[in-house]
This record gives C-alpha cells, structure tokens and sequence, in this order.
C-alpha cells in the first residue's frame, strides 16, 4: 500500500499514475478532507478503463495510512513565478516536519519518499525528524532532472526518447549536475555525436526546465507525477533501478550531513545503495557548488 500526502496536482496525478501502473493500492491523504475524498471518488470511477482493482481511499485522517510500504509526501506551498526552490523552504519546513512526526505514529515501518521543495532540504529535515534508517529516507527530483535532460537529448538528435539514457546528481534545483560524459544514446556518448554549444543547449534547458514550465501553467504537474510513479515502482517491486535520488551522505563523494541527489539503486528496502562515480574534474566542481547551495540553505533554516 502507498499513501501519498497532499492531493493538490502532483499528488492526485501521481496516485493516478501509480493506479494507472498497478503498482499498489493507493491512500490519498489531505488536510482538506473533500479534495482528498473527490480525488479518490473521480479515480474510482476511472478504474474499470485502466483496468484497477485495487483500492483508492481519499481521507483527511493521518491513521489511515497504517501499515503503508511507501508514503509519498507531496503537501506543502509549490513554487511560483520568480521564487527560487529555497524562497520555499522555511514556509515548507514547518510542514514537513509535522506531517513526519503523523508518519512516525502511523507508519514506523514505511519507506519516506519526500517530494516538497526544496527537495534536497526538506529530505534532509525528514531524515533527521523521522529517526530512521537513511536508506529508507529519500527525495525525488534527479529523476525528474533526468527525465527532462533525456528529452532535450532527444529532441536535439531526433532520435527516439527511449534510446537516451542519462543522469543528473546535484541539488534538485539551478545548482543541479547533469552528467554529460555518462550522458549516451543506445550506448554512443552524447559527446561523440553532439557539439560542446548543443550540449550546452541541452544542458541549459535541462535546468531551466521545471520554471520554463511554471512560467506558463503555474506548476509542474505531469513529469513529477510520471517520476513519483516510476520511483514507487522501483520500490514496491523491488526492481533495484538505478537513478539520481536525494539521499542523506555520510561521507560519500566526500561529504556528509547534507542530502543531495546521488547515483543509487532504489529497491524494495529503499536507497539499496550509493554508488560512487569518477567525475571528471569539472563536474566534481559543480557538484561542490550544488552541495554548498544546499548546505547554505541549511544553514539558513537552522538560523
Ligand atoms: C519541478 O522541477 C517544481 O520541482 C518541481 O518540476
């Protein structure tokens, strides 16, 4: 079972995605009881077309997410036109750590998978405020990054999406890292088929991809909602994928006492395990900046 808490747009688009998938029977928590309920009501219905028949319960009481395998949390202010990931960050603290304590009470046992921006913090603060174990703690937002750098690739090439297969680390937000030497399309590195001003293209529009879309509808709401769902597959399943994912570090890549998005496989026990990757010496430098990015604002919540 997986509850997902916060029935705004991505929260209610990743339980349908995770309906959609058949990944598992889903709770979908909010404090605003009839929005939770609606959503549930409206993809009950949709079920016998996606061929679901599982349950879907929309509820406003924290208990009924007792015995959930994964908890989702996606509540908490999104980002507006000009805001940064971290303007968010204190507003959504708060937040955060109070529904972590309802996960505690109900679901001790439970992978957390945090989706409240400014991801990389907000794991960071789940991590610490939930006591458990640091491979059962985790963010998503590189798998997002990923997503979008794998469709840039694509695009620039005209080649099938399918075929790109590709990484960012880093903070989930302008620091971020996509790895463009590990970058590759069925196996050929991007960089022996691509020119350094395309892939600087690429890599631009990578980062500039989640406000590109909020400019213009507001917030982003189909990418995260897909990713949320791929990540729930990877750990209801046990299918040990390996992607970008904010963990707690304790020392890998040289650092410790934050969470940022590192290469792991995600299986059934949650962050399986870290993997540490050669950077070449540049990218080891952007990397330093998105931990210090990420450091700062920690800093600057514990002010
Ligand atoms: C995104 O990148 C806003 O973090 C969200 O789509």
């Amino acid at each position: 079972m997986i509850t997902i808490i916060g029935a705004g747009r991505v929260g209610s688009a990743a339980a349908f995605s995770i309906l959609r998938y058949r990944i598992g029977d889903v709770v979908l928590i909010d404090i605003f009881e009839n929005l939770a309920k609606g959503e549930a009501l409206d993809m009950m219905q949709t079920a016998p077309a996606i061929e679901f028949d599982g349950k879907i319960k929309g509820t406003n009481d924290f208990g009924e997410m007792e015995g959930s395998d994964l908890v989702i949390v996606t509540a908490g202010e999104a980002r507006k036109p000009g805001m940064t990931r971290i303007d968010l960050m204190n507003k959504n603290a708060k937040t955060v750590k109070s529904l972590v304590r309802e996960v505690v009470r109900y679901a001790p046992e439970c992978k957390l998978m945090i989706v409240t921006n400014p991801v990389d913090v907000m794991t960071y603060i789940a991590y610490k405020e939930s006591g458990f174990e640091r491979k059962r703690v985790f963010g998503m937002g590189n798998v997002l990054d990923t997503l979008r750098f794998r469709s840039y690739i694509a695009l620039e090439l005209n080649i099938s999406r399918e075929d790109v297969r590709a990484l960012v680390i880093g903070e989930h937000g302008d620091s971020m890292v996509p790895l463009v030497e590990y970058a590759a399309v069925s196996g050929i590195p991007i960089i022996s088929l691509l020119s350094k001003a395309q892939i600087d293209k690429i890599v631009d529009l990578t980062i500039s991809s989640g406000v590109d879309v909020i400019r213009l509808k507001g917030s982003t709401t189909h990418a995260p909602a897909a990713v949320i769902a791929i990540m729930a597959d990877a750990i209801l399943r046990g299918r040990n994928r390996l992607m970008g994912v904010s963990t707690y570090l304790q020392g890998e890549y040289g650092f410790s006492d934050i969470a940022i998005g590192v290469p792991v496989v995600l299986g059934k026990n949650g962050v399986e395990r870290i993997l540490e990757l050669k950077l070449m010496p540049e990218t080891m430098k952007h990397f330093e900046k998105s931990v210090s990015t990420i450091k700062e604002a920690i800093k600057e919540l514990q002010e």
